[in-house]
């Protein structure tokens, strides 16, 4: 569902620097409602399935941890690492594995859960190398998708909220690995004359 950002100002926040500014794009009461019922429509879909999710480090943790107790039934999770940014707002483009997976997902039904959909050039090369493994099922849950970014062909099975093209903080994402604690979702702006867009 499209969001936009809303007018108000977030007072100062933890770990905010003076040059930037933060501004609430989704809260979390919002952000609840919606995990909650995007776990209904995974159970919809898996009733009786014990779902396998696969956290994507380390900005999808806190939307794991919701969903996975929304989803209820037989649950187990393991995490991978890979980064795709440098420190800051930019993409390199590439991606890369920091951390791989504990167990196999061999036969299992397995949910990528990621913080954010971009270019989507992380997903294509999870959903390669998970592919390969032989999973019984394999889909994604995401919860922030920013379409007009899109450069590689892919895309989450379950979406939280559409966003547009600027750089968001909370909830699990960071920049420069600070802000992951906010509870709501943030634009981040780099003081009156900074960066507010990524350009592709
Ligand atoms: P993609 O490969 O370009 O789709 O990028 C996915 C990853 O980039 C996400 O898992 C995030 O770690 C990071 N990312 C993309 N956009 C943002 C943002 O607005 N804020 C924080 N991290 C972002």
């Amino acid at each position: 569902m499209p969001t936009k950002a809303t007018k108000r100002t977030a007072r100062v926040k933890p770990g905010q620097r003076e040059e930037e500014t933060l501004r609430v794009l989704i809260s979390h009461k919002r952000i609840r409602e919606r995990v909650r019922q995007m776990a209904q429509d995974i159970r919809r879909d898996f009733p009786n399935e014990p779902m396998h999710l696969v956290g994507v480090l380390k900005g999808s943790v806190l939307f794991l941890a919701d969903l996975a107790r929304e989803l209820g039934g037989e649950v187990s999770f393991d995490f991978i690492s890979v980064s795709s940014y440098g420190k800051g707002m930019d993409s390199t483009g590439e991606v890369k594995m920091n951390k791989d997976l504990d167990v196999s997902i061999e036969g299992r039904s397995v949910l990528v859960v990621e913080d954010i959909l971009d270019t989507g050039l992380t997903l294509k090369y999870l959903l390669r190398l998970f592919e390969e493994r032989k999973p019984k099922h394999l889909r994604v849950a995401v919860l922030l998708d920013k379409v007009e970014r899109r450069i590689a062909d892919v895309k989450a099975d379950y979406t939280g909220f559409v966003i547009p093209n600027e750089f968001v903080v909370g909830y699990g994402l960071d920049y420069d690995e600070r802000y992951r604690n906010l509870p709501d979702v943030c634009v981040v702006r780099l003081g009156p004359r900074g960066k507010t867009k990524i350009e592709a």
